[in-house]
């Protein structure tokens, strides 16, 4: 009897053995604190993908409860599976850029490792992709025909008319749900334009459509948005909010780096709240009168109530950063928030000896009153910046 290669190929593949063909899709699943949903998320997978040859990628941020181990374990028994373990380092989005950019197969999908996105919905966007019709296929949570388990949440909204008009502006595409997590590409697209990427926050989707040259063909898929199997979601802002920054990231980022802009904004905001805290404290809670810009009182008093209020701009910075700057990083439960908020103090307390000190110098060097403030302030922001995303929020 005489066997091609072919038959060979159709006898692998009937019996489940797809490696013997060459790579045809890479899925990408960024994971943090997932180790209990992999080993279940791969047989989906297998179950959804038959008769495909698959690779899935696990990009874990040396997830505390060993959600890399778990893979690696995995890929012993079927090499089919792949980690890539990031120390060091947080974020949905340059995770998924990472893991994207990892693969020889040439086509590749981003999905959540939560079961939140159904992994059957991938072969119909395979064929989308691959018939040459679309260039992306997605799955939106807001499209004709999704439903969802998984909302409750306020800000599971869909995008406003406005945020939606500006996202179909920007990427020249009209999309129901720019933020969603869950997309196909042919890989060559996306690796053409990988280093314009930005990989801040988790707008991904609306990243690479806003980047990529020519407006993409895109397919949309309705999505049944699962309640997530196990452990707990760690993106819990407000689409819109994401949505602005990623505008900033796309627009004005490269000039002044988002999560730098983020910062100032927060720490120009602080010095309101200090303001406000210390009239709080001398007009209404002492009385003292406030008079030609100063209040009539003592010294002590004075430095006291201000030691305060800067205590209190200083947490507020330090909670806002957490929430907004830092959302992809955030430090929950008492412990983190604890440490997270003494180091953030200490980090500050050494940034206004840096902006104190450059005013000095450089008004000993004779440069203008203000503009020597000013510059100590831009460089007390910068070494604040440096220090807290390196010591407070850098695991
Ligand atoms: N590597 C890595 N690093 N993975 C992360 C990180 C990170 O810092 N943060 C989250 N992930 C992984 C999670 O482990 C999960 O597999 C996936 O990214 C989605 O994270 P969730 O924490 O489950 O997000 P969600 O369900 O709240 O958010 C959903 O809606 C967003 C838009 O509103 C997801 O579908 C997102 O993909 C989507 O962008
Ligand atoms: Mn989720």
């Amino acid at each position: 009897m005489n066997i091609s290669s072919s038959d060979l190929a159709q006898i692998a593949g009937a019996a489940g053995d797809s490696a013997s063909r060459p790579l045809e899709l890479a899925v990408v699943l960024p994971t943090y604190n997932e180790r209990k949903n992999v080993a279940t998320m791969v047989e989906r997978l297998d179950k959804a993908l038959k008769g495909i040859a698959w690779e899935a990628i696990f990009v874990d941020d040396n997830s505390p409860d060993g959600t890399s181990d778990e893979a690696r374990e995995l890929s012993l028994s079927d090499p089919r599976v792949r980690c890539i373990q990031r120390i060091g380092r947080r974020g949905l989005a340059s995770a998924a850029i990472e893991g994207m950019c990892s693969t020889a197969a040439p086509v590749v999908a981003v999905m959540d490792a939560d079961h939140q996105h159904d992994p059957e919905l991938l072969p119909q966007m395979l064929k989308a992709v691959t018939s040459g019709e679309y260039d992306l296929a997605y799955a939106s949570r807001f499209a004709e025909g999704a439903s969802t388990e998984a909302w409750g949440r306020p800000d599971r909204v869909k995008a406003s008319g406005l945020a939606n008009r500006i996202a179909n502006k920007v990427t020249g595409v009209e999309l129901t749900d720019p933020m969603s997590g869950f997309f196909m590409l042919p890989t060559r697209i996306l690796r053409a334009d990988a280093h314009r990427l930005s990989g801040v926050g988790f707008k991904i989707l609306l990243d690479i459509l806003a980047t990529v040259e020519r407006p993409l063909r895109v397919k949309e898929f309705p999505l049944h948005f699962a309640a997530r199997a196990e452990g707990e979601s760690k993106l819990d802002q407000t689409v819109v909010f994401e949505f602005l920054v990623g505008l900033y990231d796309k627009w004005l980022g490269r000039i002044i780096p988002t999560r730098f802009a983020l910062f100032g904004t927060v720490g120009a905001m602080g010095v309101v709240v200090q303001f406000a805290a210390l009239w709080l404290m001398l007009s209404v809670i002492l009385g003292e009168r406030f008079v030609y810009g100063h209040w009539e009182t003592g010294r002590m008093t004075f430095i006291t109530a201000n030691t305060v209020a800067a205590a209190v701009s200083m947490t507020f910075n330090f909670v806002l950063n957490n929430e907004l700057t830092y959302s992809d990083k955030r430090l929950r439960g008492f412990g983190p928030l604890m440490r997270g908020w003494a180091q953030f103090g200490v980090t500050c307390s050494l940034g206004l000896l840096t902006n104190v000190g450059a005013a000095a110098v450089l008004k000993s060097m004779g440069i203008h009153d203000v503009l020597a403030v000013i510059t100590g302030i831009v460089l007390g922001a910068v070494w604040n910046f440096a220090l807290s995303s390196k010591f407070v929020w850098g695991k």
